[in-house]
């Protein structure tokens, strides 16, 4: 980052011009009303004052259909185009890519967490490669935190008992800030952190632990999904959830990101937060054809491992990637970690 004053932080995402081009709009706009209005407000006030004691008041006027229509029209567009260029924004800022490479981040008093797909940890650090879309899942332990990128341009909560979703796709290398954005607590200021974005082949590098000691938390221990099916038969879960049979539970293989049918006659999709909220309070949502019998998660798993867990699920029906479901369990899906 350069030093100095800056009136913005510099744009260092695909999204942030989008943003700013937004903001600039809104900003360019308030501020031509406001002084056209103060201006007019002084120019009337000379203009039409009161000369003298005697002076007749000036005339009223009234119905100028022109005047009526332009203050409805005028207003009427600009905010149209403030609310369909805010929504278009707002859509790619929520749909992540197909491709993006998937990160979890548990934000708790004080830090943050991140678990990169191939098993990598880190705290306060964010290492992500340049030019390519990351898109991160995030939960809380504890508090409601808000995840803060001000050169991304990225800003999401961080809420207990939910996940949120937020994408970015970095287009500068370097070191950008961290922060938590809502009030969590005595050592709020200090739950901060960067985002270190590297050129594709050090990102490699990194990911495969051979930038060296200087970039601390690159040691690998499984793939997030490993970690997941390793908890599954540690939990039991695969008692009831059989891989290949009817058991007492519905068979989890292919189910993610499908439509669920309910006992209620509702249909659900299967994504993350049905599967956390199937894990940790399993009562809410019971599938037609089965009975609620599974015991409820919630205070026997943590947020981390919940998020294992989904990536277990995800790697056993996930299409162009069969393997979890008969791999040995410390392998990781897709073949890409090879980096122990
Ligand atoms: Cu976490 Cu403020």
């Amino acid at each position: 980052m350069s030093p100095g004053f800056r009136l913005f932080p510099e744009q260092a995402s695909t999204m942030a011009p989008r943003v700013d081009a937004l903001y600039f709009y809104l900003v360019g706009i308030s501020t031509f009303f406001t002084l056209l209005i103060f201006t007019l407000v002084i120019y009337f006030a000379i203009k039409y004052r009161r000369r003298s004691e005697d002076e007749p008041p000036p005339p009223q006027m009234r119905d100028i259909l022109a005047l009526e229509v332009t203050w409805i029209v005028v207003p009427l567009v600009l905010a149209l185009i403030a609310f369909f260029w805010g929504a278009n924004v707002f859509y790619a800022l929520a749909r992540a890519p197909q491709d993006a490479l998937e990160v979890f981040v548990v934000g708790r008093q004080w830090m943050w967490k991140f678990q990169h797909p191939d098993g990598q940890r880190e705290i306060n650090q964010l290492h992500v490669p340049l030019g390519r879309p990351v898109k991160l899942t995030l939960a809380s332990e504890d508090v409601i935190h808000s995840f803060y990128i001000p050169a991304f341009r990225v800003k999401y909560d961080v809420v207990p008992g939910r996940y949120t979703t937020v994408w970015f796709e970095a287009t500068k290398p370097g070191q950008f800030h961290l922060f938590c954005a809502e009030y969590c607590g005595t050592q709020h200021s200090g739950m901060i952190g960067q985002v270190v974005v590297l050129e594709p082949e050090q990102y490699e590098a990194w990911l495969s632990g051979e930038l060296g000691a200087s970039l601390a938390g690159a040691a690998p221990e499984g793939s997030p999904a490993a970690k997941g099916q390793q908890l599954f038969q540690n939990l039991g879960c695969h008692v009831c959830h059989q891989l290949e049979k009817q058991g007492i539970g519905p068979v989890l293989a292919g189910i993610f990101g499908t439509q669920v049918k309910l006992q209620t006659g509702e249909t659900v999709t299967a994504d993350e937060s049905y599967v956390r909220e199937s894990i940790l309070n399993p009562q809410a949502k019971i599938t037609a054809g089965f009975q609620p019998l599974m015991p409820p998660f919630q205070g026997r798993v943590n947020e981390e491992e919940v998020m294992q867990l989904i990536a277990y699920i995800k790697s056993l029906g996930q299409p162009g990637a069969k393997q979890a479901a008969t791999a040995k369990p410390a392998e990781s899906p897709g073949g890409v970690g090879g980096s122990r």
